[in-house]
């Protein structure tokens, strides 16, 4: 048997120091930098060794004061080790490592000596958790830095007293902000709000908080007033409970009037719980959660709080929810840090300008992402003065945009949408290391645009088509070296939709794919890299659910009645709805497309037909299945009844079984995503997740459609196709990937 000192020591063996320990005139600086790793996280065994420190900073009398700080460059500590969270198999585990996190940090809060916490770079939940327990927090001003609580986007709640010690730092109503949401800070706004007490240059970090770690021993600096309510054992047993309230405190407490009395807080907890079902549809239980832990924290004091937030803390990391948008975040952080080739060691070529024919909806949004975020020349071509001038009136205003929501300053709006220029000629073109087209879908057009930019171009520029459905391959025919010819699929609107789903054709070399994914990453997307074939993945996988979703339409299905059955099953808008906002006419051009490769199986509804030859392209000529002409109000947009008369039924709906009309969609999606992992159009289940819920909005909680297909089991699923192709022929024949993984007893993901 090992003595405890050999357990320690053993375990100490393994898991090396994290800290550096050491004191400056009178202040023990404690240096958070885990060995080995890119970034800090929390972990129990970090946890303890941190504790360590902390006895020897309070057992010396020589140690006035502690700073604690990150020796990693541009992170302070990025969360907890998420991991080790899904080692984790029952509720009341999960809630015991809430608890000790929990002790841990109420220690730190009732350390009897100051303690500052300086904060530069990511400051993310648990990491937030952990400098919340301090008494100062002092951030840089970089742009690197960011504080917040995201716990809720991977369907977990703060587990480490944030739900606690937030709504006291900065009052309930902006806590629930940040908490409810998962979204963060930068360092002035986080000053503003209460977060952190002071925002200082990187470079004076370190020495600031030392100072001020100083004067808090001294009793040169009195600790600022929390704008939150401060009750509780933890609050009181600090030692300078009785400090001086200014007047702009008590400006302070007249704001936080409402949520000070009983009845003004059950109104700020109702109506956030009213606007948070309104989003979640209850679909996402972690917001929902966090809300208990909060009021409960409010209403009953400190510990109960944390007692409850341990307790749903425990609940929500062994649930499904979560387990699915934690699978996703480690989906997305694997595909960060692949080159989209199967050689781990092919570079990406530097790209220092970018080209863009075709300044429309699509390329004037690449043209923006490229210049905001990649910061190098983009220089567009159209086919027109009108087109120049609409594309850069575009991208203008998508700057002002930011400069209005205040993400951007005047002068860098400035300088970053002067590096966009527009021609109609191919000046300008000679220099550009990738030429992004995003001209009309037309094979022949984008044939000719191809050739005119090769013409201009060195042999070496990167072609890249921005088409929905054409195959790649067909694209490059054209091309005088088409292993520099790729598909680059972005989605509207370029600016928000954070998917890119890059396609290559057997000739695109792999230098040519890892420079796009690489570029791809710069302008902020999501990327997975896709085999060629018409419609590629996503575009492939829409066609069929929108179709399915037009022959509920033919069968006599309400509009509005189909969308709502498919927004409760968790798609952002119904399918009507997308085929509004897509354009009547795309979706028939694309499924037109489909339908002559793939044949009967996705041949669209002819109803279809008759609502795009009545000249409805959708919302972009304000005539689709929804009226568009009647000023926007809160209320749900109505249907246009007229499109009744085009379709069978006329204007006589019928009542269609809700769970049948979501079923048959949502089965089409699935399968046809099979199909393409079979056709090896996709790489793996974990690309044809990612690439549903990020361009095609798939429920995220559902963890996309090979996570659900396995939730249902290939067997059951397999079973449910056969039903509805007895039922309704073809469109339901089971991908034969699906019948392979039913009969191998396989599940899509591996457990
Ligand atoms: P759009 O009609 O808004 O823009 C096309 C632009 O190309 C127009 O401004 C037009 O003046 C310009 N153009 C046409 N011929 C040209 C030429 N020879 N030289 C220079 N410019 C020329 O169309 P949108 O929606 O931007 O689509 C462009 C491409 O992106 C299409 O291939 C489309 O399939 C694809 N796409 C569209 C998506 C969407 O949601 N709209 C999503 C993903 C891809």
């Amino acid at each position: 048997m090992a003595t405890p000192e050999q357990q320690v020591e053993a375990r100490e063996a393994k898991n090396p120091e994290a800290f550096r320990y050491e004191v400056d005139g009178g202040v023990a600086v404690i240096t958070f930098d885990e060995p080995g790793e890119p970034v800090n996280t929390l972990s129990p065994e970090v946890g303890e060794q941190f504790e360590r420190l902390l006895d020897r900073a309070q057992r010396d009398d020589g140690v006035k004061a502690v700073v604690f700080i990150s020796g990693k460059k541009d992170c302070f500590v990025a969360g907890a080790k998420i991991d080790f969270l899904q080692s984790i198999h029952s509720a009341s585990e999960a809630a015991s490592v809430s608890r000790s996190a929990q002790a841990g940090f109420n220690r730190l809060d009732a350390f009897p000596k100051p303690v500052v916490a300086a904060i530069h770079g990511a400051c993310l939940g648990g990491g937030l958790e952990w400098a919340l327990a301090c008494d100062f927090r002092i951030a840089t001003d970089s742009p690197k830095t960011q504080l917040g609580l995201p716990e809720v986007q991977l369907g977990l709640i703060p587990g480490a007293g944030g739900t606690q010690r937030l709504p006291r730092l900065i009052g309930a109503q902006a806590a629930l902000d940040l908490i409810l949401t998962g979204k963060s800070l930068k360092p002035n706004k986080a000053r503003r709000l209460g977060v952190v007490d002071e925002v200082v240059p990187a470079p004076i970090l370190l020495e600031v908080a030392k100072a001020r770690a100083r004067a808090l021993a001294g009793g040169t600096l009195v600790l600022p007033r929390r704008r939150g309510l401060d009750f509780g054992p933890v609050a009181q047993s600090r030692n300078w409970a009785a400090l001086v309230r200014s007047l702009a405190q008590r400006e302070v407490w007249t704001e936080l009037a409402l949520e000070e009395n009983p009845v003004g807080r059950k109104v700020l907890f109702d109506q956030a719980k009213k606007q948070l079902l309104k989003k979640t549809r209850g679909k996402y239980p972690a917001p929902e959660k966090a809300l208990e832990a909060i009021r409960i924290g409010l209403e009953q004091g400190m510990d109960q709080g944390l007692d409850a937030e341990a307790r749903l803390f425990g609940e929500l990391v062994v649930s499904d929810v979560s387990r699915r948008l934690v699978e996703l975040f480690f989906a997305t952080t694997a595909l960060k840090k692949e080159n989209g080739t199967s050689d781990p060691n092919v570079r990406p070529r530097p790209v220092h300008k970018v080209g863009i024919v075709g300044g429309g909806l699509m390329g004037a949004g690449i043209a923006f992402v490229t210049a905001q975020r990649v910061g190098v020349p983009v220089r567009i071509k159209e086919q027109d003065d009108a087109g120049v001038g609409r594309a850069l009136k575009q991208i203008w205003g998508l700057f002002d945009e930011r400069v209005k929501r205040r993400s951007l300053n005047a002068r860098e709006r400035d300088r970053r949408g002067s590096l966009v220029t527009a021609t109609t000629g191919d000046t300008g073109f000679k220099h550009a290391d990738v030429v992004i087209e995003a001209v009309f879908e037309d094979l022949a057009l984008k044939h000719r645009v191809l050739r005119e930019i090769e013409a201009v171009t060195r042999p070496d520029a990167i072609f890249a088509s921005n088409t929905s459905s054409l195959p790649i391959a067909k694209i490059a025919e054209a091309s005088k070296h088409p292993e520099t010819v790729i598909g680059m699929h972005y989605f509207s609107p370029v600016q928000k939709m954070p998917l890119l789903e890059i396609v290559t054709h057997p000739k695109t070399a792999d230098w040519v794919i890892a420079t796009c994914v690489e570029l791809g990453r710069r302008q902020g997307k999501t990327v997975i890299v896709v085999n060629d074939g018409p419609g590629f993945y996503t575009t492939r996988i829409l066609a069929p659910y929108l179709n399915e979703a037009a022959y509920l339409l033919a069968e006599g299905a309400d509009i509005v009645d189909l969308d709502k059955a498919l927004v409760d099953f968790g798609f952002p808008v119904g399918p009507i709805t997308l085929l509004d906002e897509v354009g009547i006419d795309v979706g028939e051009k694309v499924a037109k497309i489909l339908h002559e490769a793939f044949g009967e199986r996705l041949a669209p509804p002819p109803a279809l037909e008759r609502v795009s030859a009545d000249g409805r392209l959708g919302r972009k000529n304000h005539r689709g299945f929804y009226l568009y002409e009647q000023r926007r109000t809160k209320k749900a947009r109505p249907v246009d009844p007229t499109v009744y008369d085009l379709l069978p039924h006329g204007r006589d709906r019928k009542k269609l079984d809700r769970a049948e009309m979501v079923e048959r969609c949502t089965l089409q999606f699935v399968n046809e995503a099979i199909r393409c992992l079979g056709e090896g159009i996709l790489r793996s289940p974990r690309d044809g997740d990612v690439g549903a819920i990020f361009g095609l909005g798939f429920p995220p909680f559902l963890g996309g459609p090979f996570r659900y297909a396995d939730a249902i089991g290939p067997a059951r699923l397999l079973a449910r196709l056969e039903h509805y192709q007895q039922k309704l022929g073809r469109r339901f024949e089971p991908a034969p990937a699906l019948r392979e993984y039913v009969q191998r007893g396989a599940r899509f993901h591996q457990a």
